[in-house]
């Protein structure tokens, strides 16, 4: 047994030195060291010999087992090694090109815009996409019933608000966070919320169910409408060009008092009248207005000490006029040849 054992050691050492790739090294392994190879079976028949040989021969088998495995994983090393320097390698070929994304243009607006706010002093925050109808309707002076409500056509979620027990709905609108931004800063108070809406539209070129606003506030002692008026001038002169004029005029909004609507100076035909304008030289692209004293109340603020201004883009139109897009469906439709055009 001790020679056999011996000789199976050395044809597989020899086996081993021919071998050429991983391929044959599987064989091998396969021949020599499956459960009914030769070298096993007489691992399996040592238990049967006297207690003095099962002592030598077992010393023997074992060792001869450890070279071996340790001869094969060299063997497969070097077949490796030799796999990878036989490789070539051309640098003389171009690069593999590397492609990169880029923003979206709804983002890269935004950011824009939100830079501008920046530097007038305005914090950017946020506010949650599943809201309560308290936030939502309620306390921006939509009385439940009220017919204001049916301006925006809601999508209701069926679903209570845990602490609250008020109604959960996917937000109309991004005023919501009017409500909650008094409620968390008080006043005096300054900031943007650009964020994503939801309506349970008719989708058509004009219409999503999913789109975007950027809601205002100001809230401060003194705060008047020729403020609203100077800061929605500054905008649309950043987002249209220095000749830019604003024309608000009157428009109901239950949470602002007077309420107004905002128009630019159409940026085609400044102001002459042409396809994108409908032939106006104007395009309405805003809410806004006075925050109704109990719309104040209801962030906790103070009407007798405070005024403020409010103001809401339709965002995606927004865009949609600075580049001409005459679909707001392709926003959310992810097509590289929409998207890579910015
Ligand atoms: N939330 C309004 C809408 O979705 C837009 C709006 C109007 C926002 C007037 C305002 C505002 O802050 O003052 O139709």
């Amino acid at each position: 047994m001790k020679e056999k054992l011996l000789k199976l050691k050395e044809e597989i050492s020899n086996k081993l030195l021919e071998v050429k790739d991983l391929a044959g090294l599987k064989d091998l392994e396969e021949k020599y060291f499956n459960r009914k190879s030769e070298f096993n079976i007489i691992l399996k028949g040592i238990k049967d010999l006297s207690d003095d040989l099962k002592k030598d021969i077992g010393q023997l088998a074992n060792s001869i087992k450890q070279e071996l495995t340790l001869s094969l994983q060299e063997a497969k090393n070097s077949i490796e090694k030799q796999r990878v320097s036989k490789e070539k390698f051309d640098p003389s070929l171009p690069a593999q090109k590397q492609e990169t994304g880029h923003l979206h243009p709804l983002t890269q607006i935004r950011n824009e815009i939100e830079d501008l706010f920046h530097s007038m002093g305005f914090a950017v925050i946020d506010g949650p996409e599943l809201e309560s109808d308290y936030h939502n309707f309620t306390a921006l002076n939509f009385a439940p019933h009220h017919p204001a409500r049916e301006m925006q056509d809601t999508f209701f979620v069926d679903l209570k608000n845990k602490d609250e027990q008020y109604d959960m709905i996917m937000r109309t609108h991004t005023s919501p966070v009017q409500i909650r931004a008094m409620k968390k800063y008080g006043a005096p108070l300054r900031a943007i919320v650009p964020g994503r809406c939801f309506r349970n539209e008719a989708t058509d070129a004009r219409h999503e169910h999913t789109f975007y606003q950027l809601e205002g506030i100001v809230i401060d002692k003194g705060i008047n409408f020729s403020h609203l008026k100077g800061v929605l001038e500054t905008v649309g002169k950043k987002l249209y060009g220095p000749n830019t004029k604003l024309r608000m005029r009157p428009k109901y909004y239950p949470f602002v008092e007077p309420g107004s609507n905002g128009e630019y100076t159409c940026f085609l035909c400044s102001g002459k009248g042409c396809r994108v304008c409908k032939y106006t030289g104007w395009l309405e692209i805003l809410g806004c207005g006075m925050i109704h004293p109990d719309v104040l109340k209801n962030g906790g603020i103070d009407p007798k000490k405070y005024s403020g201004f409010a103001f809401g883009f339709g965002f995606d139109r927004l865009v949609m006029l600075k580049y001409n897009i005459d679909d707001t469906r392709l926003f959310n439709s992810g097509d590289l040849r929409f998207l890579k055009q910015f």
